[in-house]
C-alpha cells in the first residue's frame, strides 16, 4: 500500500553533497495532490546546510525540506541528531543512511573509534537504533544503507575493530562497508514481519567529493577519467529507488546494485559475523 507523499517523512544523513545531496532533491519533488513528502536533510557544517537547505528547496520547488545537524565523529551528536528529531516529528517514514567519508591515514574520534568505522558503519547503528522504534510505528517503512561493492574487499576482525594493525584507508573502508551490509542482513532479520524493510546498495562509481579526501593512490576512481563515472543524479538514482519505488515495497535483507537485488561477498551473508558485530555495535554505542 502507497502512502501518500504528503504524508510522509523522510530523514537522509550526508546531504550536503553528492549522492545524498541529489537523492533529498529528487525525494523533495515527489508529490501526491501537488504536496510533497518532510524532507530532513543532515549536515555537519552549519553554514553549509544552510546552503544546501535553500538549493534543495529550490531545485525541488519544495518548501517542506528542513535540515538538521549531525557530526558522526561523535556519540553524543548523534544522540543529539535523533533527540532533535524526535523533538520535531512524529513519525520517520523513510530512513536514508548515506553519510559516509574516507580518511587519508588512521585517527581515532574523540570517542576512541577509528574513524571510518565510526563514521560509515557506527553512525548509521546508532542513528537507526535510536530512531526504530518511530520508524517501526510508522510502517511500512523503509530504512536503506549506502554501503559499496568495496565490502567485496572487506575484512571482518572483531577483536581489531579499531585497526591498531594493518591499516589502511582502503582497509578501513572497505570494511565499514562490508559492516553497512552485515547490518543491513541482522536489522532485517530483527524487523522481520515488521511492516519495515531494511536494504542497501552500492551506488556506481559516482562522481563525488568522496575521493578527493584519500591517498592519490587508494582513489581507483581518481585513475578513471571523470567522463566514465556516474553522475551523482545516476549514483543517486538506486537510492532513491530503495527508497521510494513501489516495485521494491516488502523487499528486505536485500543488497541493491543498478537497481537490483544482486548477492553481496560470502562474509556478508554470514549471519553468525552479522550478530557478533550488531553486539559489538551495541556495546560500543552504549546500546543494548
Ligand atoms: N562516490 C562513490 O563512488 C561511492 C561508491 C560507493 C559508495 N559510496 C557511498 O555513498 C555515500 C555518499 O558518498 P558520496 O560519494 O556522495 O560522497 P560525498 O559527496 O563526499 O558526500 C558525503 C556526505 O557525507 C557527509 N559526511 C562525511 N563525514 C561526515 C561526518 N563526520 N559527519 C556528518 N556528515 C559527514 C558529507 O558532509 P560534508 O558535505 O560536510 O562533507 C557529505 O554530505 C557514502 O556512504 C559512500 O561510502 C560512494
Amino acid at each position: 500500500m502507497h502512502k501518500p507523499w504528503n504524508e510522509q517523512v523522510v530523514l537522509i544523513t550526508g546531504a550536503t553533497s553528492g549522492i545524498g545531496y541529489e537523492a533529498a532533491i529528487t525525494i523533495a519533488s515527489l508529490r501526491t495532490a501537488g504536496v510533497g513528502p518532510r524532507v530532513v536533510i543532515v549536515g555537519r557544517s552549519p553554514e553549509k546546510t544552510a546552503r544546501c537547505l535553500e538549493e534543495v528547496r529550490q531545485a525541488s520547488g519544495s518548501e517542506r525540506v528542513e535540515s538538521l545537524l549531525c557530526d558522526f565523529e561523535s556519540l553524543a551528536s548523534i544522540r543529539a541528531l535523533a533527540a532533535a528529531f524526535r523533538h520535531r516529528y512524529e513519525r520517520l517514514d523513510i530512513l536514508l543512511n548515506n553519510a559516509g567519508t574516507i580518511y587519508a591515514s588512521r585517527r581515532l574520534t574523540r570517542d576512541g573509534f577509528e574513524a571510518t568505522f565510526a563514521v560509515n558503519h557506527l553512525g548509521y547503528f546508532l542513528l537507526t537504533n535510536l530512531l526504530l522504534d518511530l520508524v517501526q510505528a510508522s510502517a511500512p517503512a523503509r530504512i536503506v544503507s549506502v554501503a559499496s561493492a568495496g565490502h567485496h574487499r572487506g575484512t571482518m576482525d572483531l577483536a581489531d575493530l579499531h585497526f591498531e594493525r594493518g591499516y589502511s584507508t582502503t582497509a578501513a573502508y572497505c570494511r565499514s562497508k562490508l559492516a553497512n551490509v552485515l547490518f543491513t542482513r541482522e536489522l532485517a532479520r530483527r524487523t522481520a514481519g515488521s511492516g519495515v524493510t531494511v536494504t542497501c546498495l552500492h551506488p556506481g562509481t559516482v562522481s563525488t567529493g568522496i575521493w578527493d579526501h584519500a591517498p592519490r593512490w587508494a582513489g581507483p576512481i581518481l585513475w578513471l577519467p571523470r567522463k566514465l563515472l556516474l553522475s551523482q543524479k545516476q549514483g543517486a538514482s538506486t537510492l532513491v529507488h530503495a527508497a521510494t519505488d513501489p516495485s521494491v515495497e516488502g523487499v528486505t535483507g536485500v543488497y541493491f546494485e543498478r537497481k537490483a537485488p544482486v548477492r553481496p561477498s560470502a562474509l556478508a551473508l554470514d549471519d553468525g559475523l552479522a550478530a557478533r558485530l550488531w553486539a559489538a555495535s551495541e556495546a560500543m554505542t552504549g546500546l543494548g
